[in-house]
């Protein structure tokens, strides 16, 4: 069985990229499950319920978060209803929406969001807290768990392919943008991929317009984040899972980038 990961969506472009490649990626890689981070959907900075229908239509089954889950304010009540959206699981109490989702039909798949706190707002300790969480979906009988990890930092992200190896289907980096290529299987059969990568234009500084980036870091003067335009490109990775034991046997990135017009 193969699932796809897709790497933050930044804006129009980033939906652009998905609707124009997602098809062709699933028939290509015979993809049963595929999910993508969202956080950043939205006019670069969260998601919104027309952002998320738009990219569930295109054919996502579900679809992550991260730090910033609630930058659109309707999510908070979004999140309640029955939605292939999670937020991230080591949020507080007061955070609506489930902590993690069990979907597809024929092989159940676990789908979990969580955050890194190294040089981000902190959450919970991640790695405290996803250990209750991986237990009772294992408790669940579901065998084939995905991780999408929103954290800043390499070494957060490596240590949890290391803490969660053999515990997990796949430990995904989602949020720097940048597609790391340090993919491999840790143990025997938890894929890993430090950063997924980024769905949304290229041209850019992460997703945003460069010019208002060089505002902000060479001049050191507030400027509006804007999401740029131009080509787009899609990142992820494709992760072979064998059904019955819920190990990783390869992952496989994916980029594909728009001819310049
Ligand atoms: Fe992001
Ligand atoms: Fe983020």
């Amino acid at each position: 069985m193969n699932v796809l990961a897709i790497g933050d969506i930044v804006g129009q472009p980033g939906r652009r990229a998905v609707a124009a490649w997602l098809p062709q990626l699933k028939e290509e890689y015979e993809i049963e499950f595929c999910f993508a981070n969202a956080e950043n959907a939205s006019g670069g900075l969260g998601l919104d319920e027309k952002g998320a229908n738009e990219l569930l239509d295109a054919g996502l089954d579900a679809l992550t978060l991260g730090n910033h889950a609630f930058a659109k304010k309707q999510m908070l009540t979004l999140l309640a209803d029955e939605w292939p959206v999670l937020r991230p699981v080591n949020g507080p109490v007061s955070w609506p929406g489930a902590p993690y989702l069990i979907l597809n039909k024929r092989v159940p798949i676990a789908l979990i969001n969580l955050c890194g706190r190294v040089f981000m707002d902190a959450l919970d300790d991640p790695f405290q807290a996803i250990e209750p969480v991986v237990e009772a979906i294992r408790a669940r009988g579901v065998k084939c768990i995905l991780l999408d990890f929103h954290a800043e930092a390499s070494a957060e992200k490596v240590a949890m392919g290391h803490f969660l190896k053999d515990r997990v289907t796949a430990v995904l980096g989602t949020h720097t943008h940048v597609q790391t290529a340090d993919e491999r299987i840790l143990g025997m059969g938890t894929a890993y991929l430090t950063d997924l990568g980024m769905t949304g234009p290229y041209e850019s500084v992460i997703g945003m317009n460069i010019e208002s980036s060089l505002v902000r870091f060479a001049k050191r003067l507030p400027s509006r984040y804007e999401t740029a335009a131009g080509p787009f490109m899609l990142q992820g990775a494709v992760i072979s899972v064998d059904p019955l034991s819920g190990q990783a046997t390869s992952i496989c990135r994916v980029s594909l980038k728009e001819e310049p017009a």
